[in-house]
C-alpha cells in the first residue's frame, strides 16, 4: 500500500497543530483536514496558508513568550509541535525557542487537558552539548517524554516537498554561493534518508490518532539512502545547473565557518550543522513502512527545477 490509498477510517478530533505555517505544519494540517478533523493551526502571527480549507481555524500564539499558547490549545484533544529553529541569531536561541517553547508548549498543552501529544523531533539528536542543534532538540525530546501526556516522538531524516528548507537551500549555494566550483564538506558521504514531508503528515495523524503509539518514538527515513554528493548532484541535474564539485577537508570548513557564524550571518550553512554531519541522519530502510504500513515516495526534487 501507498500513502497516496492508505485509508482514513477514525473519530474525527480537534487538533492543534503549532508551528502551522511552516513547511512540515502546511502540509501536516492539509493532511489533517482532508482526514476529517477539525484543525486549529498556531502561529506568531495567526497566519493562514493558501490552499487550506475554511475550516482550518488559526489563532496566534508565541512559544517562546508563552503568549496566546494557552488559549491557542484551548477545546484541542490532541497537538502536534512542530516549532524548532535549524539555526541560531542574534534575535532567537536554541534554549529559548527549541528548549523553552517546547516546555512552554507541554505546559499549556497539560493545563488545556490535551491528551495526546506528538513532538517532531529529528534524527541525530544527542545528549551532547557540543552539537548545538542536536542537544537542543534531544533537550525538547526528554521534555516531552518526561510528561505525562500521551506523547509520540518522530524523529526523521531531510524532509523534501515544495518549500522545503534543506534542499531549497542547497539550490540557493548553487545558485548564488557557487561561481563554477561547488564546495562539499569532506568527501560528501555524509548520509542521509530524504523523506517526502506528505508521507511525513501521514505519520503525524496516526501517531495522532492511534491509542496503542502513545510513548513510542519512531525514527523515520525514506526508501533511499543519499550522500550529500548524490544530493548536489541530483539538485544539479532537476535545475540544469553545472557545477565542479570540491571536496573542501571538514577541519578547513570548520575554521571557515567559526568565523562566517560571526561576521557574515546569511552564509549557508552554519558552524553548527557542519559539525552535526558528523552523527547519522538515516536510520532502517524499512523504518517507515514498519512503523505505519505504507511504502514511503522515492526521492524527488523536481519541484526545484520548476
Ligand atoms: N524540514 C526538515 O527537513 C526537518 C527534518 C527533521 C525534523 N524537522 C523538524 O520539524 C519541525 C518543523 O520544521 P519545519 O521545517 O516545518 O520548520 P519551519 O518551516 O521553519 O516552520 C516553523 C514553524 O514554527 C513557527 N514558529 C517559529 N517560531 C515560533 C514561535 N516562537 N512560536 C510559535 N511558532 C513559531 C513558524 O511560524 P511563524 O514564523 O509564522 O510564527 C512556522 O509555522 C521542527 O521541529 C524541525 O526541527 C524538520
Amino acid at each position: 500500500m501507498t500513502s497516496q490509498d492508505q485509508p482514513g477510517a477514525t473519530a474525527p478530533m480537534t487538533i492543534a497543530v503549532i508551528g502551522a505555517t511552516g513547511f512540515v505544519g502546511n502540509s501536516v494540517v492539509s493532511h489533517l483536514a482532508r482526514a476529517g478533523h477539525r484543525v486549529v493551526a498556531l502561529s506568531r502571527d495567526g497566519g493562514r496558508r493558501a490552499g487550506w480549507p475554511d475550516s482550518v481555524e488559526t489563532r496566534a500564539a508565541d512559544v517562546a513568550s508563552g503568549a496566546g499558547l494557552s488559549e491557542g490549545l484551548q477545546g484541542a484533544d490532541a497537538a502536534v509541535h512542530l516549532v524548532a529553529i535549524p539555526r541560531q541569531t542574534k534575535d532567537e536561541s536554541f534554549a529559548a525557542v527549541n528548549v523553552r517553547g517546547t516546555q512552554r508548549a507541554v505546559e499549556s498543552a497539560r493545563g488545556a487537558g490535551v491528551r495526546r501529544f506528538v513532538h517532531l523531533s529529528a534524527l541525530g539528536v544527542i545528549d551532547d552539548p557540543k552539537l548545538d542543534f542536536l542537544y537542543s532538540k534531544w533537550l525538547g525530546e526528554q521534555i516531552v517524554r518526561d510528561s505525562d501526556l500521551e506523547w509520540v516522538v518522530l524523529r526523521p531524516s531531510l524532509l523534501f516537498g515544495p518549500g522545503d528548507g534543506f534542499f531549497s537551500l542547497v539550490r540557493t549555494t548553487l545558485k548564488w554561493w557557487s561561481p563554477g566550483i561547488v564546495a562539499i564538506p569532506g568527501d560528501g558521504s555524509a548520509r542521509f534518508q530524504p523523506l517526502a514531508v506528505d508521507d511525513l503528515a501521514v505519520a503525524v495523524e496516526r501517531s495522532l490518532v492511534d491509542a496503542d503509539r502513545a510513548g513510542s518514538v519512531y525514527e523515520l527515513g525514506g526508501p533511499e539512502y543519499w550522500t550529500y554528493r548524490q544530493i548536489v548532484d541530483e539538485v544539479m541535474k532537476v535545475t540544469g545547473m553545472r557545477r565542479f564539485r570540491l571536496g573542501m577537508p571538514i577541519p578547513l570548513i570548520s575554521a571557515l565557518t567559526s568565523v562566517t557564524d560571526r561576521v557574515l550571518p546569511i552564509f549557508p550553512v552554519s558552524h553548527d550543522q557542519i559539525q552535526s554531519l558528523q552523527r547519522p541522519n538515516s536510520t532502517e530502510l524499512d523504518a517507515f513502512v514498519r512503523a505505519f504500513g505504507i511504502e514511503p515516495r522515492p526521492f524527488d526534487v523536481s519541484y526545484l527545477g520548476r
